[in-house]
């Protein structure tokens, strides 16, 4: 019998051992002890060399989706005639490899703050393919971007125009910009997620923005290219994205009045699976249809199509990064939900809320795996929870393990690559994880674990050996 705590949307696989493709990275798969391997590595070896929890990118799936993403957008721009620009959104998973992976894929890179910036500098991206984002930039990072000659940097705020003019003036130089719309589209996603309400901090509000534009075109020192919209995040339907392209439009077409409007940057946001019951719209369909979309929008204002662009980060690092965990406690929890008891078994892992927060902070769904091995015990509904001072601490909230699932297993959770690493902590003293990337049979660190060292380190007060 279903345990009645199981929500709708989890069904139970025929094989808890299978690796759903939709989730698992391209190289996942079971070698013959059952074991889980990625880029040709078993989570137990990598655990041994690198200790866990620890982050595992597949190199390959990381590649193939740069460059499948890039091309998704081309293809569907080059049907309307124009072009379409990628610029990978680097908030999703950074490290200088990764810069070093989106250059050689032909991607820009979108940064958001100083220290982005000096990370996509310091892997030797060139400055024209970065464009520099934030809503709160401050002079030394408008400062510093120009002069490391960004190709963009999208303005958020009428006060950003005077600063980012009064910047370029004092080094002697025309920065190109883009202005942040907020298009008011309800995007359908998790309100945190959602950045094109009208009540939030991102963005211009439509009504404004012809005359943020005409001051824009007031300072020499700026070169307006058009306008940007970034209506939210793990977006499964086309809806949003095509209604934020036509109000865009309808005052991009008003604008063209003034001066040029060479491009229109439609942001990210495009979904993935984190569980077997995520069904995004594939890409190449969702690129297609928001292009088909402006194209038609175009034709009835009567103006050209302008050159596109996009920032997609999720859909790039998500599947293509796993986290593996070990299993230290495992507890049968009695619950009794609306006069009906049932049993949840918690799983604690070495990890938790410090190596992946979103599901504490968007409610987000995960799946997971016993990665070191493969079991055909029943399956029973589990909680995998890390072990953090706080009853919030999920890792997966709904996860169907084998009943068998013991002290000492690796789990793996899927689909991990983006906002993981990015948004961790050191809450609780934890140290942060290795991110290592693996890749035909070879790995490579892309960030090093860190070690209690690191965290003592900047305690000012800490005599080295004391601990
Ligand atoms: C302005 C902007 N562009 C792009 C992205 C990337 O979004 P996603 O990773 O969902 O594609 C974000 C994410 O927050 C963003 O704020």
């Amino acid at each position: 019998m279903k345990n009645p705590l199981t929500p709708n949307w989890l069904e139970t696989p025929p094989n808890l051992s299978e690796l759903d493709p939709r989730i698992w990275p391209r190289t996942a798969k079971r070698n013959e002890r059952g074991e889980l391997s990625v880029g040709g590595q078993t989570a137990s070896d990598l655990v041994r060399q690198f200790g866990s929890p620890l982050y595992v990118v597949d190199q390959e799936d990381f590649e193939s989706r740069l460059m499948s993403t890039r091309r998704a957008f081309s293809d569907a721009a080059q049907k309307i005639g124009t072009t379409a620009k990628c610029y990978y959104a680097s908030k999703a998973l950074l490290t200088t490899e990764v810069v070093r992976w989106v250059d050689q894929a032909g991607l820009s890179i979108d940064v958001s703050t100083s220290g982005e910036l000096a990370v996509a500098l310091a892997a030797g991206i060139e400055g024209p393919r970065i464009g520099l984002h934030g809503n709160n930039k401050s002079l030394v990072e408008i400062g510093r971007a120009i002069s490391a000659g960004v190709g963009a940097i999208v303005i958020d705020s009428e006060l950003e125009i005077e600063r980012i003019a009064s910047v370029a003036s004092a080094q002697d130089k025309v920065q190109a910009v883009r202005l942040r719309v907020n298009t008011g589209v309800h995007a359908f996603t998790h309100e945190y997620l959602a950045t094109a309400r009208e009540d939030q901090k991102f963005g211009i509000a439509l009504v404004d923005v012809p005359d943020m534009v005409e001051k824009i075109r007031s300072h020499s020192q700026l070169k307006f290219l058009g306008l940007h919209s970034h209506i939210g995040s793990q977006i499964f339907v086309v809806d949003g994205f095509i209604a934020a392209a036509e109000r865009l439009l309808d005052v991009h077409a008003k604008l063209l009045a003034g001066g040029d409007v060479p491009e229109l940057n439609l942001g990210g946001g495009f979904g993935i699976s984190y569980t077997q019951a995520d069904r995004p719209l594939p890409l190449d369909e969702m690129a297609g249809r928001i292009t088909t979309a402006v194209a038609q929008k175009c034709e009835q204002l009567g103006i050209p199509v302008p050159a596109l662009a996009f920032e997609p980060g999720r859909v790039i690092a998500g599947p293509a990064g796993i986290t593996i965990y070990s299993v230290g406690t495992l507890k049968d929890v009695q619950v009794t939900d609306q006069g009906t008891a049932a049993t949840r078994k918690y799983v604690s892992v070495d990890g938790g809320m410090s190596d992946n927060i979103r599901s504490a902070l968007y409610e987000a769904e995960y799946s997971a795996t016993i990665a070191s091995r493969s079991s055909d015990a029943e399956a029973t509904l589990s909680r995998v929870v890390g072990k953090h001072c706080e009853s919030g601490d999920i890792v997966v909230r709904h996860a169907l393990l084998p009943a068998d699932v013991s002290v000492n297993d690796l789990l793996a959770v899927p689909a991990t690559g983006a906002y993981c690493f990015s948004l961790s902590s050191n809450y609780n003293y934890l140290p942060r994880p290795a991110v290592i990337a693996v890749k035909g049979g070879s790995v490579k660190v892309l960030i090093r674990a860190e070690t209690e060292r690191d965290l003592l380190g900047r305690d000012a007060g800490y005599e080295p050996g004391e601990a």
